[in-house]
């Protein structure tokens, strides 16, 4: 559609970097997010749900201070309050459990997938409001945490229905990354620098040639450590084999404390991390001095969306409607209208003309709409009690008794 206004008018174009959702492309949401829910149910996890709206503090506080501060969305209410439209999930989480830990079970297995913001620019596989799964596990250290989380992840993107060749997980540990910094003699000083550097090592090489030479160094002195060695057996043993050691993943957020990792796209019209995770053992210590270890992942829906659409594996947009009823006349319109309830009152959903367009045009209506029925009601219809469902994919028509249509229409 032309987005071309005539002076004078608004722009019909939502704002920079966030999405309408219109229904054929809603259609395609809602099933990614049910998708995502179904595999966190299925290993046991619970949703959750907050606020949108977050005090400010909330992320500038020390445990969470990173380089997301930059890319939040943040202005003063009307009692002069600071609050942040989230940019993550993790920091809403950790004060949850940090208020609520006594009243669940350890370890604490809860999934969400609520929209955050980031002012970021726009393109391909990043916007600046994105549907985010975060699956998170608190109140367990340990391999088997680690390796369910992992786990989890592989089990998400499967569960849409990608082979093991679609997809990579890349691995590393923020314990051997930084003992690795310390064996090479970076200065504590340059320490947040290398971070900071190896993180955005795929984009740019460091302009300070010290940290550019360090960089060198730590490339060949990092290996994998006994943990993440058997971080990647024990995956292996439960049939996950595209995992590799990366050595240059750190993950941009100050929080994590153990265990980092990412799952990429094989396909290199994807680029973009699918998922991001880690463990972070200290951040609910803001809120408790109860010491809640966790770890967990977020993924978000369009860098899957991406996933899915270059491997055609989205599915097909599909009308609520089972059938449309087509009016003759408006005399029909009551007998019309109780026959709708009597399919809808049957789980039949049933859509209804409201219009005085010919049956020809408001058969082309529902066809258009992918209504797979047409039920015609006219005067003799009404009179003999007998319709004709018509469905319109193969353009069969099946005469039916009043009463018998109903279930005609619910096992078609
Ligand atoms: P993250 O790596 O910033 O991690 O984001 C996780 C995933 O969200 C990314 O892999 C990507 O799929 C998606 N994503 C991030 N930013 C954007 C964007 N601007 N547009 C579209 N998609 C995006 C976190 O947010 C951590 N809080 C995850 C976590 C949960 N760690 C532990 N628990």
């Amino acid at each position: 559609m032309s987005t071309d206004q005539p002076k004078g008018l608004l722009s019909t174009e939502s704002y920079k970097g966030v999405r309408d959702f219109y229904p054929e492309d809603y259609y395609i949401h809602r099933w990614i997010l049910e998708t995502m829910r179904k595999a966190c149910q299925s290993f046991g996890y619970t949703e959750y749900d907050a606020s949108v709206l977050e005090p400010t503090e909330l992320y500038t506080s020390k445990t969470s201070e990173e380089i997301i501060n930059n890319q939040t969305y943040t202005f003063t209410d009307r009692g002069d309050r600071s609050v942040t439209l989230r940019p993550e999930m993790t920091p809403t989480v950790a004060r949850m459990v940090a208020a609520r830990w006594r009243d669940y079970p350890m370890p604490i297995r809860w999934f969400s997938i609520p929209n955050v913001f980031r002012y970021e620019k726009p393109q391909r596989g990043r916007l600046r409001e994105h549907w985010q799964l975060n699956a998170d596990m608190f109140g367990a250290t340990g391999i088997e945490a680690d390796v369910e989380m992992i786990a989890l992840a592989a089990h998400v993107i499967k569960t849409f229905g990608a082979t093991d060749s679609d997809f990579e997980i890349q691995i590393n540990d923020r314990r051997l990354i930084n003992a690795t910094l310390e064996k090479i003699g970076a200065t504590g000083e340059q320490h947040n620098a290398l971070l900071f550097a190896l993180d955005r090592k795929e984009k740019e090489t460091s302009k300070d040639p010290a940290i550019a030479s360090l960089m060198e160094t730590y490339g060949t002195t990092i290996a994998p450590d006994e943990y993440l060695t058997q971080v990647m057996d024990a995956l292996k043993r439960r049939g996950i084999t595209n995992v590799r050691f990366s050595p240059y993943l750190v993950r941009g957020f100050a929080y994590y404390t153990g265990v980092v990792f990412e799952v990429f796209d094989t396909n290199p019209e994807n680029r973009r991390s699918l998922f991001g995770g880690g463990r972070y053992d200290n951040l609910a210590s803001a809120y408790t001095t109860q010491q809640i270890p966790a770890i967990g992942f977020g993924m978000g829906d369009v860098t899957i969306h991406d996933f899915l659409e270059i491997r055609n594996k989205l599915p097909a947009f599909k009308h609520p409607a089972t059938v449309f009823i087509a009016t003759t006349s408006p005399t029909v319109a009551a007998e019309a209208y109780n026959l709708a309830t009597q399919f809808r009152d049957a789980g039949v959903y049933t859509s209804l003309n409201v219009t005085d367009k010919k049956i020809g045009d408001q058969i082309k209506y529902a066809d258009k709409l992918g209504i797979p029925y047409v039920v015609v009601v006219g005067d003799d219809e009404v009179k003999n009690n007998t319709f004709v469902a018509k469905h319109l994919p193969t353009g069969n028509e099946t005469p039916i008794n009043r009463d018998d249509l109903t279930q005609f229409l619910q096992t078609p």
